[in-house]
């Protein structure tokens, strides 16, 4: 029998649970025409309910794009996404239309290796925007050949700020004439760049789109979840041992499936408190080179004020007071910029669970 419980991909949209509030308000947004922005630490389950929306809106006639930004730094690879978005999204009669209006788009490659000369190279920037317009026009383009809505997401988003040429203002310049023909959703678990995009005067997408955000995890839902994987799969998962894990993850979604991931794999017929135990190491050693990688990445300062917040002691009386005020303010929102640490009403949080266990453990040290 395989493992039940998915850890390394975006969950199948059957099996996302808990997020029936944030998909309704997604729809709804893409029905009266408006952008949205989700922004969420990593791996808290935005491609997962990104998806989920596409499927319930393709159930009602939506045409669906999902264009993944992870890794693009050129406006050659952004136009390149989009095409790639269109051909694998489309199906039917209107996939062959596209098929031969893809000839016709200008090609994204436009020029070989090698250095470009001085001269030649501001006409390479003026055809590679050219391409991306043509890109970033398709859905007004699928809307007049079928009548059908489309649904843009742009997963990563915060990737465009690795791109020269202001590529959110490209994207704006031509998404604004879309009116109903489309909507869009950006997404992003970057928070400071996705907040400088999003809620800086100076830049494009200032005041254009509505924020959507996740939550953990709730509990019961998740707990059902679990429970019912394990009985599927002919095993039992006993109270105490499933109290332990959503004690453990505090509804972190990667992590709740990571740490029933392990259990399961652990347990023969019934989890219990031992077969926990088992788990739990084996979790802690598989995330253990990922943690040791964001922990010396932090400044000392920031490993200062992370140890306090995952002890829940007060950062700042922790790092020195008064003097030091401004340099603890400084770790913490460089912590909250990386999404290490987030506000929960008005404390702050360590967002993945496994790095809080980690740090209180006191196998890093500052
Ligand atoms: N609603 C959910 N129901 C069940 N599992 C979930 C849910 N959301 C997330 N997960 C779990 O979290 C993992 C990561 O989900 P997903 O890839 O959607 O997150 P993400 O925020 O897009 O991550 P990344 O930042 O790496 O792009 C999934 O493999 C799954 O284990
Ligand atoms: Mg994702």
């Amino acid at each position: 029998m395989d493992n039940p419980f998915q850890v390394t991909k975006p969950v199948a949209p059957a099996e996302v649970i808990d997020r029936e509030t944030e998909s309704s308000q997604l729809a709804a947004l893409a029905r009266e025409g408006n952008n949205a922005r989700l922004v969420a630490p990593r791996r808290y389950g935005k491609t997962s309910l990104l998806k989920r929306a596409q499927s319930d809106l393709e159930q009602s006639g939506w045409v669906t794009i999902y264009v993944d930004l992870l890794g693009i730094i050129t406006l050659e690879d952004f136009a390149a996404r989009i095409e790639r978005a269109y051909t694998e999204a489309l199906k039917g009669p209107v996939a062959r239309w596209f098929t031969g209006l893809r000839r016709s788009l200008r090609p994204t490659l436009t020029v070989g290796g090698g250095p470009i000369p001085a001269s030649a190279s501001l006409e390479v920037a003026g055809r590679q925007r050219e391409a991306l317009l043509t890109r970033l026009a398709l859905p007004a383009r699928v809307f007049d050949k079928t009548g059908q809505r489309v649904h843009v997401v742009f997963d990563e988003f915060q990737e465009l700020d690795n791109v020269e040429g202001q590529a959110d203002a490209v994207v704006r310049s031509e998404i604004q004439h879309h009116g109903d023909a489309a909507s869009y959703v950006f997404a992003g678990s970057h928070l400071r760049m996705m907040e400088m995009l999003f809620a800086d005067r100076k830049r494009a997408f200032y005041g254009q789109t509505e924020r959507v955000s996740l939550n953990p995890l709730d509990p019961e839902p998740l707990a059902g979840y679990i429970a019912s994987r394990f009985e599927q799969t002919g095993k039992e998962i006993a109270p105490p041992a499933l109290d332990a894990v959503l004690e453990l993850v505090e509804g972190h979604p990667q992590r709740a499936m990571a740490a029933a991931h392990a259990l399961w794999a652990a347990t023969e017929r019934t989890a219990d408190i031992d077969q926990w135990e088992t788990a739990r190491g084996a979790l802690m050693s598989g995330v253990d080179d990922d943690l040791k990688t964001s922990w010396v990445e932090l400044n000392t300062a920031e490993r200062k004020s992370l140890v306090a917040v995952a002890r829940g002691e007060p950062p700042y009386q922790r790092i020195g007071g008064r003097a030091q005020g401004s340099a603890v303010t400084r770790a913490l929102a460089g912590l909250e910029g990386r999404g290490i640490i987030t506000r929960v009403e008005d404390r702050w949080h360590v967002v993945d669970p496994l790095l809080a266990e980690w740090v209180r453990s006191g196998r890093l040290s500052p």
